[in-house]
């Protein structure tokens, strides 16, 4: 069973083209995540979780659903995990995740795709945005492989960064850096209500057909990156920015 959590499209296409290779279930998160709904699943293949990097962690929010879901049948879990750069040392707080599960833990594979974190940084050229996929796209067959002969994904190279540093910065990251309190809709707002569906925490609600913040927001960028017509400001860092959010599908239409 692949299961996957999404902000702006990359580990959801990650995890579809995975799902179409080795013939497997796909589930998505976001839903269990937006309904406060716990997962409960069962499946007779591996398990297979997609989600994005976040301060060379997992997301909090994917690390929540897994921790308090109930994951029955096949005990082995592969963790695929997209990232604008690198996944840093995700790898051995994983390995704990899962030891909490109860799962046998197979390895993390890194997949590079489009930074999508415009809130802090420049996202890639179109140009480059299909290279970086393309390159992506090739990873699948390896990966596939790994997971349909149930072996361990091969350990990360020594581009790692000491699993001591992330212990300090990730929550320094959340603590400070990740707050809902920046965000402003501008006059291009439609009052459309795609924010509303897209976030998957349930932070925004539309008053007076503008979207307006709860305060729980995991800086997914799935609002300003998915908002159809770019309505959605973070400070004054985005402005003219372009934004990310990834499309394209590897399903049958
Ligand atoms: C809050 C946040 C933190 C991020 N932190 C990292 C990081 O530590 N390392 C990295 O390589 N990419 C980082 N990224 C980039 C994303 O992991 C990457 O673009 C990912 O593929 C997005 O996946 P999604 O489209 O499925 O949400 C971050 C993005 C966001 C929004
Ligand atoms: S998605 Fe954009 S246009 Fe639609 S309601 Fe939200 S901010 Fe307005
Ligand atoms: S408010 Fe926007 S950035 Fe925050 S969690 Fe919701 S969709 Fe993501």
């Amino acid at each position: 069973m692949v299961i996957y959590y999404s902000g702006t499209g990359n580990s959801r296409y990650i995890a579809e083209l995975l799902a179409v290779r080795l013939g497997d279930e796909l589930v998505c998160a976001n839903d269990y995540i937006k309904a406060e709904k716990r997962g409960e699943f069962c499946s007779e293949k591996p398990y297979v979780f997609v989600f994005p990097t976040y301060a060379w962690r997992v997301p909090r929010v994917f690390e929540d659903f897994y921790t308090q879901g109930a994951f029955t049948g096949n005990t082995k879990a592969y963790f695929v995990m997209t990232c604008g750069d690198s996944i840093g040392s995700a790898g051995y707080f994983l390995e704990k995740l899962c030891q909490m599960q109860l799962m046998s833990y197979m390895g993390v594979y890194e997949v590079r795709m489009p930074e999508n974190y415009v809130a802090r940084f420049r996202v890639p050229s179109k140009e480059e945005q299909e290279k970086i996929i393309a390159a992506a796209e090739r990873k699948i067959p390896i990966i596939s492989k790994y997971i349909r002969e149930q072996e361990d994904f091969p350990k990360p190279d020594g581009k790692q960064a000491a699993a001591f540093t992330t212990q300090v910065i990730t929550p320094v990251f959340y603590l400070f850096g990740v707050k809902d309190k920046g965000f402003r809709s501008t006059d291009r707002c439609t009052g459309c209500g795609e924010c509303v569906r897209l976030c998957p925490l349930n932070n925004i609600t539309l008053k007076e057909g503008r979207p307006a913040y709860r305060g729980n927001c995991t800086h997914c960028m799935a609002c300003i990156s998915g908002c159809p017509a770019e309505a959605i400001e973070y400070k004054r860092r985005t402005v003219g920015k372009p934004r990310y959010y990834l499309r394209k599908t590897a399903l049958p239409q």
